[in-house]
């Protein structure tokens, strides 16, 4: 049963970190985060930016429970990612959180239909009902042509669209991207923007990954990140113009 707290007129944020820090011990330590405190309200859409090496990819990887702080909390979806088992870990990145890598990560034996149902497959979809969701991402995507090929007979630019059909399968309330126009070129970059802007619009909550300035403005605010701190969160207004 879900708790029944007292009535409120704010929705909890979707992700809340609270002094997260992650160190990574390699002979000499490295301070990845240094006590980030963020909070994602239901149906945001952020922007991270900050130079090579500031804790971009850690960051999305805490929220997207890849991994897990070395001190404060991280919140998602209720859960907390730092006390939660690998299972419960397992089941937040099957079901609530949506993430396209900045390498698009597809398993290059399977298709592009078979790459898209594949989280599908943890969710216990039956096999007709995994392929025809996934046909109708892909087309979404502009991929409906493409859904039996493998992942080395598609471009960069295809590639990628078959990761955010993916990572958008299992239909996540959350979704995060790492840099995802990095590797494509400038008309597929304008599609996945595009096609991102469609989700917030949606309700969707987002959080994308970025150095390039033109990409973070398409958010409602971006995240400035330097030397694993977050040193400024430029609100841009929207809304009031
Ligand atoms: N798995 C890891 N092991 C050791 N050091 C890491 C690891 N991942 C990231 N780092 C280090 O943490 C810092 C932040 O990395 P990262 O979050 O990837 O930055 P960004 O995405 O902003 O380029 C860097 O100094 C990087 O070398
Ligand atoms: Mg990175």
């Amino acid at each position: 049963m879900s708790s029944a707290d007292a009535a409120t007129d704010d929705t909890a944020p979707v992700v809340e970190l609270t002094g997260v820090t992650k160190t990574y011990d390699l002979g000499g330590v490295v301070e990845a985060l240094a006590g980030v405190s963020l909070a994602l309200p239901e149906g945001s859409y952020t922007a991270v930016m900050g130079p090579s090496g500031s804790g971009k990819s850690t960051l999305l990887n805490l929220i997207g429970a890849l991994d897990t702080p070395t001190e404060g909390q991280v919140v998602v979806a209720g859960q907390d990612v730092g006390s939660a088992t690998e299972a419960e870990r397992a089941g937040l990145r099957g079901t609530d959180v949506g993430f396209v890598f900045q390498t698009f990560n597809l398993l290059p034996r399977l298709t592009a239909v078979e790459n898209v149902a594949l989280p599908l497959v943890f969710a216990g979809v039956p096999r007709d009902e995994r392929t025809a969701r996934a046909r109708e991402l892909l087309v979404d995507v502009g991929l409906g042509d493409r859904t039996d090929h493998l992942p080395t007979e598609l471009s960069g630019g295809q590639r990628q669209r078959v990761a955010i059909a993916r990572a958008l399968v299992a239909d996540p309330a959350l979704v995060l991207a790492d840099e995802p126009t990095g590797n494509v070129d400038t008309d597929t970059g304008g599609r996945v923007l595009d096609i991102f802007d469609d989700l917030h619009a949606r309700g969707n909550t987002l959080l994308l990954v970025t150095h390039e300035r033109h990409v973070a403005e398409r958010a409602e605010r971006i995240v400035h990140v330097r030397d694993g701190e977050l040193v400024r969160i430029e609100d841009l207004g929207r809304g009031s113009d």
